[in-house]
């Protein structure tokens, strides 16, 4: 939505685009990426950066980025909307939250968790919350967590043409029965497990698969024997690209919480603090707003017709 102090082009202004010849060009018009260039990056082994967002100005700044793709997390559950875990958000909640980051975004590949609750109990379950995602919350694809117990469902979504993103090792929607957030496949037995899920999502038909929180050795391992992407987070160097989570990478939040494969590109919890801070102080001490500066103007003769008629009525009374 625009802001309403801003005008939409009137008529009048694409009447005057066009008769000063200038055309929309093919390249103006910019596309947004497909599987195809996900694929294509792949195949000539460029790193895939995967981004996070979670409302309109998070999709907005990922997608100005040129992230290649943005990630409806059910991360938001926590770092957007102050629940306890991912569990806690209910569809329609998320639902809304993807509409709004897509409104933002007209570049990248964007992808929505299916969030808990959403898709274990029926693959006819998960079809119908896929189609909400893409139909509603207009996502190119979706992301559901689980291995090889959740392939015919990944198989039945892509049978029907939604395309899927795996997400294997850490599984935070399962993080009461993995015993928390903890890091899995450091075990041989494990390691191997999580090989065999990789391997099942990729045969059950998903574009990638998210390694989350698994020695590098076994990232780099699962990623050469793939042939679909891997996107890592703290899953070590070599997988196919990356993903962190918006906030954590602006450190917006200041969370205590600092997983260790989290890098923080910017202090922007301390910069919003310190910026507020200095509006507080203007505000305080009358430096904001400055006269001229952030504010309009009425015409003298304007103002006088307007003191005239306060003048009228002071005098009628
Ligand atoms: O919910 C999320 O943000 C995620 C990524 C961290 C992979 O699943």
């Amino acid at each position: 939505m625009l802001h309403p102090l801003i005008k939409r082009h009137s008529l009048q202004f694409i009447r005057t685009f066009h008769s000063t010849n200038v055309k929309f060009s093919a390249q103006s018009i910019i596309k947004r990426k497909s599987l195809n260039d996900i694929r294509q990056l792949y195949n000539s082994n460029t790193k895939i950066s995967v981004l996070t967002a979670h409302d309109y100005i998070s999709g907005k700044i990922a997608n100005d980025s040129d992230v290649d793709m943005i990630l409806v997390g059910d991360s938001l559950a926590m770092v957007a909307l102050g629940y306890e875990d991912t569990n806690e958000i209910p569809f329609d909640e998320f639902l809304y939250h993807c509409r709004a980051v897509s409104r933002g975004t007209t570049k990248s590949f964007l992808i929505a968790d299916l969030p808990f609750g959403s898709y274990e109990s029926s693959i006819s379950k998960a079809i119908e919350s896929s189609v909400q995602l893409i139909s509603k919350g207009r996502a190119n694809a979706i992301k559901l967590e689980g291995g090889k117990e959740i392939a015919p469902t990944i198989k039945s979504l892509t049978q029907v043409g939604i395309p899927v993103m795996a997400h294997i090792g850490l599984t935070p929607q399962r993080s009461n029965s993995l015993g928390g957030f903890k890091v899995q496949g450091n075990t041989g037995d494990s390691a191997f497990d999580i090989y065999q899920d990789a391997l099942e999502v990729q045969k059950a038909g998903a574009f990638a698969v998210v390694l989350e929180a698994i020695p590098a050795k076994i990232g780099k391992f699962i990623t050469e024997n793939l042939s679909i992407p891997t996107i890592g987070i703290g899953a070590g160097p070599d997988t196919s690209g990356q993903v962190l989570v918006q906030a954590d990478l602006l450190n917006l939040t200041n969370s205590e919480i600092n997983p260790k494969f989290v890098k923080k590109y910017l202090n922007g919890y301390k910069l919003s603090i310190d910026a507020i801070g200095e509006y507080i102080n203007d505000v305080k001490s009358q430096k904001f707003p400055e006269l001229g500066i952030h504010t309009y103007k009425i015409k003298d003769d304007h103002y006088e017709n307007f003191i005239k008629k306060v003048d009228e009525l002071k005098n009628k009374k």
